[in-house]
C-alpha cells in the first residue's frame, strides 16, 4: 500500500500457513467476515501460488468511514488513518475501509502473481465487489388512496431508476441460483447493450425501447435463458412479437421478462 494505512493488519504469511494446514492439501473457499485490510486474500493467493491449490476467497467488510475513524483516533493510529485517507483521495476513491480492502486485494494479487513459482495454480486473482442493498425492483404496490395522479408515471418501470443493468442482472442471477463468479461481458447490438453471462448461457437486454433487431440478435444465439425488462417493451404487441421470434429461432430458450 506504500504506507501504513491500516491499524493492526494480521500477518499474511502466518495466515497462509494456517490456511494450508486447515485445508489439508485440498482446495476450498476461505471466508473472512471481518476483512479489514484484506490480509486473508493475500494469504490465500500466496497459499495457491505456493501449493498450486485453487482456492476462492470471500471477504466481507463494512464501508466504515475513515473520516469518522480519524476523528476518534489518537497517536500513531491517527497517522495511519491519515495515510489511508491520502492514499484513497489520491486515487479519487470513496474514503472507506472497504475501498482499502479492495485496493489491497488488487495490489496483493498482482504482487503474488508477479513472483509466483511454477505451480498448477490458475493464477486467478480477479474479484467482484458487491454491496448488500435493497432489491432493484421498484416498489409498485400502492392503493388508490395513497396514490396521486402524477405518481402513476413513476409506477411504470419495474426497476428503481438509479439501478444499473448490471445491478438488475446480478439480482436475476442470484434469483436463478446461478454462479455470480461466472463471466459477464457487455456488447452493443444496434443501440442496445446486451449482457452476456457465462459465454452465452444467459443473454440479457435490460434497456428501454427494445427493438426487433436486438430481440432477433439474442434469439439467434440460442441462449438457455434470455432476460428483458417488462418496461423495455413499448406495448403488449411488441412483447408478444418478441416471444414469437424466440418460438421461431430459439424454442428451447427460457425467456424471462422482469
Ligand atoms: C480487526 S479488523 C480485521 C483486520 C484484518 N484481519 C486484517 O488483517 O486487516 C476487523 C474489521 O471488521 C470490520 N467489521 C466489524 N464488524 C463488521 C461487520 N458486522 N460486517 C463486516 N465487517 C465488520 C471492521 O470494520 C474492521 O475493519
Amino acid at each position: 500500500m506504500g504506507a501504513q494505512v491500516f491499524n493492526n493488519p494480521k500477518d499474511h504469511e502466518v495466515l497462509s500457513r494456517l490456511f494450508e494446514y486447515v485445508l489439508g492439501g485440498k482446495g476450498g473457499i476461505v471466508m473472512d467476515f471481518f476483512a479489514g485490510s484484506g490480509t486473508t486474500a493475500e494469504a490465500v493467493f500466496e497459499l495457491c501460488a505456493r501449493t498450486g491449490l485453487n482456492c476462492s476467497v470471500i471477504l466481507v467488510q463494512l464501508p466504515e468511514l475513515l473520516e469518522d475513524n480519524f476523528k476518534a483516533a489518537t497517536g500513531s493510529a491517527k497517522t495511519t488513518i491519515q495515510n489511508a485517507i491520502k492514499l484513497l483521495e489520491d486515487l479519487d476513491k470513496p474514503l472507506t475501509i472497504a475501498e482499502l480492502t479492495k485496493l489491497r486485494v488488487q495490489r496483493a494479487g498482482a504482487q503474488v502473481l508477479a513472483k509466483r513459482q511454477a505451480s498448477d495454480w490458475n493464477g486467478d486473482v480477479g474479484f467482484r465487489a458487491f454491496t448488500v442493498d435493497t432489491t432493484n425492483k421498484a416498489i409498485v404496490e400502492t392503493s388508490p388512496e395513497a396514490t396521486e395522479q402524477q405518481q402513476l408515471a413513476g409506477l411504470i418501470d419495474t426497476f428503481k431508476s438509479e439501478r444499473s443493468s448490471i445491478d438488475i442482472l446480478f439480482e436475476a442471477l442470484l434469483d436463478s441460483g446461478l454462479d455470480v463468479t461466472s463471466s459477464v461481458a457487455s456488447e452493443t447490438v444496434g443501440k442496445h447493450e446486451v449482457l452476456d453471462f457465462d459465454d452465452g448461457f444467459m443473454l440479457a437486454c435490460l434497456d428501454d425501447e427494445i427493438d426487433d433487431e436486438v430481440v432477433r440478435a439474442i434469439a439467434m444465439r440460442k441462449p438457455a435463458t434470455a432476460i428483458f425488462k417488462d418496461s423495455g417493451f413499448g406495448n403488449d404487441d411488441e412483447r408478444i412479437n418478441a416471444m414469437q421470434v424466440f418460438a421461431l429461432l430459439a424454442p428451447d430458450a427460457v425467456v424471462k421478462v422482469l
